[in-house]
């Protein structure tokens, strides 16, 4: 039986894709506001024996918690089989170690949530610094979706001679696979982070061997943009010319784009995994590789 789709508000367009790529059927989901600001959420037919996958990228998600929730269990009550969540941008990854006494591990609270009302999950690259798989995280068979393949392909159609660089040490996963797949050298600076808004880009020395070429700085996630503009300003300061800025995850809080096109970047191209006006590199294909691996494992 084919896959039944339910989009989370403002995943619809991702879920049509979805739809067309892997042959499948959209269920009629209603959801909305009541005046107080809580969630009303209704679907409106049978879900029996079917794999019903949710689908939503979650930026700002405070804001859809209470409706993902609601939407995995309509899938339920309808009689779905296995309930899957295919979240392209996976929220609460960063805070996955506790720094100072009482401070919550996010990552893991979150993760027992969602393991808690899906069958599975699957992700385009989820930030795994110090974990190496999602697994260490949920209880529910996971799959983590790499980008890699659209990056590279972007930057061969429209980069000649680049230069691969990671603003930091945690972007060295990316950095690697991606130069090597484009025959490319490398760069991966040092980040100091003081505060939310506050970064220090080192570990350049060196680099400006490779002046000649374009820098394409990358990223997973792009979020104050403060990363990307001081890893820019490291490389103009080295002679580079302005940077071609590539982040994975657009979520670009308010500001930061602007801030980004002000700094020594020629163009940012972002995936579509959160959508946003920078977004050239779509991976639609490659989430529906991911949802077909993730239902077979159910
Ligand atoms: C975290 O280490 C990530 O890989 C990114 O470098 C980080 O989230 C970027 O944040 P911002 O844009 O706020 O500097």
């Amino acid at each position: 039986m084919s896959l039944l789709l339910l989009p989370l508000p403002g995943d619809e367009a991702r879920a049509s894709r979805l739809e067309r790529l892997l042959g499948a059927d959209r269920a009629p989901v209603a959801f909305r506001r009541f005046p107080d600001g809580e969630t009303y959420a209704r679907l409106d037919g049978d879900a029996t024996g079917r794999v019903v996958v949710v689908v939503g990228s979650l930026c700002d998600p405070d804001s859809k918690l209470a409706t993902l929730l609601f939407a995995a269990q309509a899938a339920r009550d309808r009689g779905a089989r296995k309930v899957v969540l295919a979240a392209p941008y996976l929220a609460y990854m960063r805070q996955d170690a506790s720094f100072l006494p009482g401070e919550v591990v996010t990552s893991r609270v979150f993760a027992q949530l969602l393991s808690r009302a899906f069958d599975a999950l699957v992700a385009v690259d989820p930030h795994l610094h110090r974990l190496e798989s999602l697994d260490e995280l949920y209880d529910i068979p996971t799959v983590a979706v790499s980008a890699a393949p659209a990056i590279i392909a972007y930057l061969r159609r429209t980069v000649p001679d680049p230069v691969i660089v990671g603003p930091d040490s945690e972007s060295g996963r990316w950095v690697g696979a991606v130069a090597d797949a484009l025959g490319a050298p490398s760069l991966v600076f040092e980040k100091t982070r003081h505060g939310d808004r506050d970064v220090t880009i080192g570990g350049a020395d060196g680099a400006s061997m490779w002046k000649q070429r374009t820098p394409v700085l990358l990223d997973d996630i792009i979020s104050t943009g403060r990363t990307m503009t001081g890893a820019a300003n490291v490389l103009a300061a080295a002679g580079f010319s302005k940077a071609v800025c590539v982040g994975i995850h657009a979520v670009l809080v308010p500001g930061a784009y602007a801030e980004l096109l002000r700094a020594p970047i020629a163009r940012v191209a972002t995936t579509d995994t959160i959508e946003h006006e920078s977004n050239a590199i779509p991976v639609d294909a490659l989430l529906a590789d991911g949802i077909r691996e993730a239902v077979s494992r159910l």
